[in-house]
């Protein structure tokens, strides 16, 4: 048979096209087989919803948190959206929630294989003033609901876990950095990350359990309102990257999923920036 050479490139084309097609419905996702916890989302903005549908797209089963009634409406039909089999109320500042919670999570699955913390508040008036100004009370609620919490849940989760499990919590550079309008959470993001790194040479030498941080860029959500001028913030963060750019849910999400998956194996203790490099660079991370 003789074929001319625009016909042979057009079966080519066709033939390529096809292995794509093939490819894509033989995808066998990164998280196929494990079953995990989203714990934080508020609603469709949230960082932890950015995670949840990339951590659905490959493949776990999860479940999933909401903080009182009010959020529950928005979080039950989100998380129903990707099939979630857990949703059920916890509030980390008491013990009681999060034993209830895990127990919960202890009946219906009886073993876990990541949970992905996505839970931070403080006082809007602790971020606003001068940070001497801070008062013990917020301060002690920062560090508790933002820090401590993490440990909590992972002294839970920990038991349901194997070797190879795995726990991401989510940070910012206001942690290494004085960012203007950040104040206690910056100090409660510091204790954060050194929480993450106590309980990755606690858990990993124990369990082999892998516990990282990932630290996002600026993003607009419920959470990020409370921040002062978060507009400007979002502005020199974009200038200042090397992408030149602000991050969005899904791209903290795709990284996540590969912290959670066992592409990451080797990986624990870390802090992992999506941030489109503003953190190598120069530029002034505050407020004018
Ligand atoms: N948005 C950003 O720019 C940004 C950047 C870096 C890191 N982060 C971090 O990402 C995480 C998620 O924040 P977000 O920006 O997606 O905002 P968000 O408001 O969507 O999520 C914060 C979550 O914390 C939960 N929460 C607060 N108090 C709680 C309590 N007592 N018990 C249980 N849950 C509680 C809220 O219900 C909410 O779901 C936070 O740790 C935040 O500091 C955010």
């Amino acid at each position: 048979m003789c074929v001319r050479f625009g016909e042979a490139t057009d079966i080519i084309g066709k033939i390529k096209l096809n292995e794509v097609k093939l490819n894509r419905e033989s995808h066998v996702g990164i998280l196929q087989g494990k079953k995990g916890l989203i714990l934080g989302v508020a609603n469709n903005k949230s960082i932890a919803w950015g995670v949840a549908r990339a951590a659905h797209r490959e493949g776990a089963t999860l479940g999933f948190n909401f903080l009182g009634e009010q959020m529950e409406k928005r979080v039950r039909p989100l998380a129903e959206s990707v099939g979630a089999e857990i949703i059920a109320p916890m509030n980390v500042s008491e013990e009681d929630s999060i034993d209830a919670f895990f127990a919960q999570v202890k009946e219906q699955w009886g073993e876990l294989d990541f949970i992905v913390h996505s839970i931070a508040y403080a006082n809007k008036d602790a971020l606003r003033d001068p940070f001497s100004q801070t008062s013990r009370e917020d301060f002690h609620l920062a560090l508790d609901i933002s820090a401590y919490s993490f440990v909590a849940c992972a002294q839970r989760a920990a038991p349901l876990m194997k070797a190879g499990s795995s726990m991401v919590t989510m940070t910012y550079l206001g942690a290494e950095r004085a960012v203007p309008g950040y104040g206690a959470m910056g100090v409660a993001k510091a204790a954060l990350e050194a929480s993450t790194r106590y309980l990755a040479a606690d858990l990993g030498e124990s369990q082999g359990i892998r516990v990282n941080s990932l630290s996002a860029g600026p993003i607009r959500t419920l959470a990020a309102s409370a921040v002062g001028d978060f507009r400007k913030l979002m502005e020199k963060s974009s200038r200042g990257s090397m992408l030149k750019r602000n991050v969005d849910q899904e791209e903290v999400g795709n990284a996540c999923v590969y912290l959670l998956s066992d592409l990451a194996s080797g990986v624990t203790g870390e802090l992992h920036y999506v941030d489109a490099g503003f953190h190598i660079g120069a530029g002034d991370p505050g407020i004018e």
